[in-house]
């Protein structure tokens, strides 16, 4: 008997490009899909889910990608940097709460030089050290990245966005390539560092032919993280009146993701949280083992608004924890205090 396209998936890590267009157009393969996606999950992960502590701490920008609320050209916004003394208070937190991994992730922020950067990395390396220091800073120098690395980072994400070109030059303002946003990736990977690409689900513009560039791209970068969520419009972009990525879509290409790169870790996004309350724990049950709460203080989480209506804004970092770890539980996963490190075959 023929398998189905679920099966080849599973089998091959990967289908012909109309294939793959089949397998993303309709939720006809779903079930299937969702539930070898967990079963490959499991295979390598088992229950366990990893928790990466998120600390925002600065939504000040130069850039100014269209779909992203805290652009520079958000007026509106309301900017604010936290100092290194609140992000090791911060880390601190985290580490108490059983974190193991702690993200710093920002705008792209002038005031936080390299080297600069660089020095508060190697404190909280210092204060942590069974601990793994992720950078989520955007484009900066390959001298930059050494530098972080030096300092003790260890991972860093920088979302693709895009892989396919007209649509990149859609998405951003002229200056950003997507040839030095690939140029980055490739630099960190060669440097050393885990590290995550991804993008956004359903971004104006983007076809089923976008999606299999980025499959591609991503087959060709084999990063260790791929982070996906939908698009979710902000107010004050010019992407304001766009309609939000899918849910279904979304869950469909993490199960895609999954079959693709076993081992990957595949985070369970905030966004894919704020455009359906069980967004996470669909996320979950199809494939994804990772899960991103925030650890940022209370009084600044409003204001790293790239979307509108993100959740989580007002809970404190034991809080979040707390309710996660039940949600988890609830979903048939387990919460643990490890780095999660990624499980490549040997
Ligand atoms: N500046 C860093 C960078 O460029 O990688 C990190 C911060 S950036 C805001 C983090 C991610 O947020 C982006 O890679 C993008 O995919 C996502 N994002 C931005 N605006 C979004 C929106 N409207 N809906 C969903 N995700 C969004
Ligand atoms: Fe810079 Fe979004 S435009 S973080």
């Amino acid at each position: 008997m023929s398998l189905s396209l679920p099966e080849r998936l599973a089998r091959d890590r990967t289908l012909p490009d109309a294939e793959l267009k089949t397998l993303l157009a309709s939720g006809a393969h779903d079930a299937e899909l969702f539930a070898l996606a967990d079963a490959t999950r499991r295979r390598t992960y088992g229950d366990e889910v990893f928790v990466r502590g998120l600390v925002e701490f600065t939504n000040f920008c130069r850039n100014d990608c269209l779909y992203c609320g805290i652009r520079k050209s958000n007026a509106r916004a309301e900017r604010y940097r936290l100092t290194e003394e609140e992000i090791l208070s911060c880390c601190a937190t985290g580490r108490a709460l059983g974190f193991r991994t702690f993200v710093l992730q920002g705008g792209e922020d002038a005031a936080w030089s390299d080297a600069r950067l660089a020095d508060l990395v190697k404190e909280i390396c210092a204060r942590h050290p069974d601990c793994r220091m992720t950078l989520s800073v955007g484009e900066r120098p390959r001298a930059a990245y050494e530098a972080f690395f030096a300092a003790g980072a260890r991972r860093y994400l920088l979302r693709h966005e895009t892989a396919n070109e007209a649509h990149y030059a859609f998405l951003h303002p002229a200056g950003l390539s997507l040839a030095n946003r690939m140029k980055c990736l490739f630099d960190l990977k060669d440097i050393g560092y885990q590290v995550g690409a991804g993008f956004m689900v359903g971004s104006p513009g983007q076809t089923l032919d976008c999606l299999v560039d980025d499959l591609r791209f991503l087959q060709k970068l084999d990063p260790d993280m791929v982070g996906i969520g939908p698009f979710i419009h902000h107010a004050e972009t010019p992407f304001a009146r766009e309609p939000n990525g899918s849910l279904d879509l979304t869950l469909r290409l993490l199960a895609v993701l999954r079959l693709m790169f076993p081992h990957v870790l595949l985070p369970a996004t905030t966004a894919l949280g704020t455009i359906h309350p069980q967004g996470r724990e669909m996320g979950l049950k199809a494939g994804a083992n990772v899960l991103m709460p925030n650890l940022s203080p209370v009084r600044v989480r409003k204001a790293y608004s790239l979307y509108d209506s993100k959740i989580c804004t007002g809970e404190e970092a034991a809080e979040c924890a707390g309710c996660l770890a039940r949600r988890v539980a609830a979903a048939g996963y387990r919460i643990v205090s490890d780095p999660g490190d990624v499980r490549r075959p040997s």
